[in-house]
């Protein structure tokens, strides 16, 4: 199979990476890419959002299965472009449509599916510039903090979290006023959820799903989580509180009605659902809902997939998922993301990497690429906030399968993770390099009790 990924983040380069060590992986694609990708396979010029330079590549290259990073083309309907047009109807496409992607492009419509599904989440209401007087009651019947949700896609940023009424009326203001563009035309105002939480994901074809392995993802720029929301600065999976029960608990109150409540309402559904959770008191709340992997959740979670994502993303698309079987490895996986001094406001571009050479090909270490370029000198360089995308796997080998989150032996196997992982961080060097350095150390201090 020729297979072409359309993104060019950390995510893109692991999902592309996981496809590379398929037997049904012929030649390999991605669009844009990075130079991670480039290692992998070709990259070819060109935006996910130019629906028309994704056919042509598609003709091109006789694609045969494309995997969608992002969400923004979901969103937008490449999903649909591609059911519609003829020349396409035999491509393995894996996304939803647009029905699908508005779980995620528009937090109002998530929220009032979960409402008409029973799926639990934070109570809330929807306010325009029209129901302002309506919107500062709502305010005024919750406790702080305030939740404020711009409803489009706002690239990540468009969720507040005030810390007293006054700010939050300024900006419920702010934000219908333009802070986020037309995004914010609408905002979701909800109830603070306390506890702690969990990003896990699912494969489906709108009937049946696989249940990934979940990640815990690190969003605060600073250690203990201080400071301004990020992409996300690292990840760790398996997450310890996520145990059998609370898996049954999610699958049974959230997944399950999820699909029903997509079929009910005439969605087909293909492609990944990331659920962003929250676990309050062992009960699993839904926060938002994305029509894609998380970054950098999935380069943890990739690297534990034993079995062949490729067949299972075409199993997929032909809707055929219940027949596939998901392997996953009991080793934990720990990703530390290297930033750009500056990051998540602004900071430079162009700066030199170097990687040490023992680290490339290092076991049980893969150094997934998300903002780096190559200079037109053929130089290795900064292009992003977030750089580098460091995932190691502990090389130790597991006495079971079945081994106890819970256990010390865990805890010993997230120390080497932490090891395995900054020592390889170590080896990276750009000017103004910057990195959280207290990844998994909450999941030790969790099990210690
Ligand atoms: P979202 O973009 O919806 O994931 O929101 C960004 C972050 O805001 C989430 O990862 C949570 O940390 C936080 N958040 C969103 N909604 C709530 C809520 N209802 N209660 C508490 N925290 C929330
Ligand atoms: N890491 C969170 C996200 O991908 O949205």
């Amino acid at each position: 199979m020729n297979v072409l990924v359309l993104g060019s983040g950390g995510r893109e380069n692991a999902i592309a990476w996981k496809i590379s060590q398929s037997k049904d992986c012929d030649k390999l694609y991605a669009m844009p890419g990075n130079p991670g990708t480039a290692q992998l396979g070709q990259n070819l010029s060109g935006s996910p959002l130019d629906f028309c330079r994704v056919k042509q590549a598609v003709l091109d290259y006789s694609i045969d299965l494309v995997a969608v990073g992002p969400e923004e083309p979901l969103v937008r309907g490449l999903g649909d472009f591609f059911l519609a047009d003829p020349d396409l109807k035999d491509v393995l496409f894996v996304g939803p449509c647009a029905k699908g992607a508005a779980l995620e492009g528009s937090k109002d419509f998530a929220k009032q599916f979960m409402l008409r599904h029973g799926i639990p989440t934070a109570r809330f209401r929807t306010f325009t510039l029209e129901t302002l007087a309506l919107a500062d009651s709502f305010l005024e019947s919750l406790n702080a903090p305030y939740v404020l949700k711009a409803d489009g896609l706002a690239a990540g940023k468009g969720v507040l979290i005030c810390q007293d009424l006054a700010e939050a009326k300024a900006e419920l203001r702010n934000m219908l006023s333009g802070k986020f563009g037309n995004a914010g035309s609408r905002v979701v105002i909800e109830e603070f959820l306390s506890g702690i939480e969990v990003s896990m994901f699912i494969l489906t074809d709108g009937k049946d799903f696989l249940l990934l392995p979940e990640a815990k993802d690190y969003k605060r720029i600073g250690e203990n989580d201080t400071g301004l929301n990020t992409g996300g600065m690292g990840a760790v999976s398996p997450v310890p509180f996520v145990t059998a029960e609370f898996r049954n608990k999610v699958t049974d109150r959230i997944i399950k009605p999820t699909l029903r409540g997509l079929q009910e309402e005439n969605i087909p559904y293909c492609g990944f659902i990331f659920l962003g959770l929250m676990n309050c008191g062992g009960d699993p709340y839904v926060i938002e809902y994305n029509v894609r992997m998380g970054d950098p959740e999935t380069e943890a979670v990739v690297t534990r997939i034993d079995s062949d994502l490729l067949h299972h993303l075409a199993g997929c698309a032909r809707g055929r998922i219940a027949e596939e079987k998901l392997e996953i490895s009991a080793t934990p996986a720990l990703t530390v993301v290297c930033v750009s001094g500056g990051y998540p406001q602004s900071y430079r571009k162009g700066a030199e990497i170097s990687i040490s050479p023992d680290l490339l090909g290092a076991k049980g270490v893969n150094i997934f690429h998300s903002g780096t370029a190559f200079s037109d000198s053929g130089q290795l360089v900064t292009s992003g906030g977030r750089v580098f995308a460091v995932t190691a796997n502990s090389c130790v080998t597991m006495r079971s399968k079945e081994y106890n989150t819970a256990s010390e032996d865990f805890v010993r196997l997230i120390e080497e993770g932490r090891t395995a992982c900054y020592s390889s961080v170590d080896k990276i060097g750009f000017e103004g390099k910057y990195f959280r350095k207290d990844i998994g150390l909450d999941i030790i201090r969790y099990l210690e009790g």
